[in-house]
């Protein structure tokens, strides 16, 4: 056995049935879905790789939390449960749950943006990216020059530019900042991690200027135990500790539970502030709930406050991070290009070099995605030109982005290594015909995150033979 690519550390006692249905059923259902993958349905799709958000395995520990769920309006044991386990892991004075993140990052932006501001990070997640410019700011990424690099293996691509983050604050002036931010990891460029060093350095820096430090702490936990085998100092710390000494640089965190706390639906916003905790409960009250639950009942809660502590255990985590380890490997031993090093959640496939004949106009990322499906009945994100390229407003000509990727996510404790081979399998075959496969252009594309609901024909001409 590969000491690197641990078992699982569990055993399946419930099973969800999963089918592949026939190529000519496939090849129906991507036509009807206008070759967009999100408009499938789940029953038409054999290996889910779409989202690790919301869509993991929750342990019998959780389920059995669930039954223990305390459904009171106000003041619920199940509240008290989660308060105690954000206490120890989080360490915040305050924190208000919420139904998801993105609910924490809205409560955030209302109480604290003006128009015009300015809310630097690494790199914004795009629901984080989209509330700050609802609200009249302008977020800013400021990821260190090897984190755009695809094959730089630095350990930790995910790092803010503390340089560049200080030259940027004496630019615009501290005044302009209602509050700064990191993303652990960093979902948007690939899940990589950020070292305990950077957030330390980042939170001195925002400190020095008296602007509030905000961690957006999805993958809190991959992040620690990125940390813990990577940084120097910390092999002999638990996870814990770690994220008691992440949090401890913080002022908050927004955190959407549907990732390391292993569950499917649920989130918070934490704070030492007073003031912002009592202002962000008149918020929760008028567009969440009250206070002790959130946008959630008492039984998520529950589920979310054992989840936490699942989501910290090391040979999980060993094992969580084996799994995308293990998948770059086998596709790198089979030629396909991947970015390196893997993240924590996800693979991304580089559709561009893999489809070297299909111009950016014609959206290779979406012909990869289109042809796992079509090949193995696998679905997956296309994170390319579909999502991002767009017309530059002065001179109307397009701007494409520097990657086009397919990224595979890579649900919590649900999928086996088996599962995997059948992954890599299936690219390998794609590969195998490559140059057959054409492009496709827009039927319909609305104006915003168009990749969720545009519709596509294929472009016959870029195929090659
Ligand atoms: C880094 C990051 N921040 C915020 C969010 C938003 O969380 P949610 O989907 O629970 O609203 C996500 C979701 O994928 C994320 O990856």
């Amino acid at each position: 056995m590969n000491p690197h690519h641990p078992p699982e550390p569990f055993r399946i006692k419930m099973v969800e049935p999963i089918r592949l249905i026939g190529q000519d059923e496939r090849e129906r259902a991507i036509e009807q879905a206008g070759y967009n993958v999100f408009a499938l349905l789940a029953e038409d799709v054999f290996i889910d790789l779409l989202t690790d958000s919301g869509t993991g395995a929750m342990s019998q520990a959780q389920w059995a939390a669930i039954m223990q769920g305390d459904e009171s309006y106000a003041g619920a044991r199940s509240f008290q449960r989660l308060s105690k386990a954000i206490k120890e892991i989080f360490g915040f004075r305050y924190f208000v749950p919420t139904h998801q993140g993105r609910a924490a990052e809205n409560i955030l932006c209302s109480l604290s943006m003006k128009p015009g501001a300015y809310v630097p990070s690494n790199m914004h997640f795009d629901t984080t990216d989209a509330n700050i410019r609802a609200r009249g700011g302008r977020p800013v990424n400021l990821l260190i020059d090897e984190g755009r690099d695809p094959q730089n293996l630095h350990p930790f691509k995910g790092n803010l530019d503390t340089q560049k983050l200080r030259a940027f604050i004496s630019e615009v002036g501290p005044e302009n900042i209602p509050f700064g931010m990191i993303t652990i990891t960093n979902n948007a460029g690939g899940g990589q991690p950020v070292s305990i060093e950077n957030i330390r350095q980042v939170s001195n820096t925002y400190r020095e200027f008296g602007i509030p430090f905000f961690i957006d702490a999805c993958r809190f936990a991959e992040n620690a135990y990125f940390i813990k085998l990577r940084e120097p100092g910390y092999a002999q710390k638990t996870t814990l500790e770690i994220a008691n000494e992440i949090f401890s640089l913080a002022d908050g965190a927004t955190m959407s539970a549907k990732k390391d706390a292993i569950v499917n639906i649920g989130g918070f916003l934490a704070m030492n502030s007073e003031d912002l905790y009592r202002k962000a409960c008149n918020e929760l009250i008028l567009r969440e709930g009250f206070p002790t639950y959130g946008g959630l009942a008492g039984r998520d809660l529950d589920a979310v406050a054992t989840g936490l502590w699942e989501g910290l255990d090391e040979s999980y985590l060993a094992y969580r991070l084996a799994q995308t380890a293990y998948l770059t490997e086998s596709l790198l031993a089979n030629q396909i290009p991947v970015i390196q090093p893997p993240g924590g959640h996800a693979v991304y496939v580089d559709a561009g070099r893999l489809f070297s004949h299909i111009p950016q106009s014609e959206f290779p990322g979406q012909a990869l995605s289109v042809e796992l499906y079509r090949q193995g009945g696998i679905r997956a994100v296309e994170i390319g030109s579909v999502m991002f390229a767009h017309p530059d407003p002065v001179s109307g000509q397009m701007v494409y982005p520097d990657l086009e990727l397919v990224r595979l996510a890579i649900p919590r404790r649900v999928y086996t290594q088996s599962h995997l081979d059948f992954v890599v399998q299936t690219l390998v075959e794609i590969a195998g015909r490559g140059r057959q496969v054409h492009g496709y252009r827009f039927t319909y594309a609305p104006e915003f995150l168009r990749h969720f609901t545009a519709r596509f024909e294929p472009v016959p001409g870029s195929a090659k033979t």
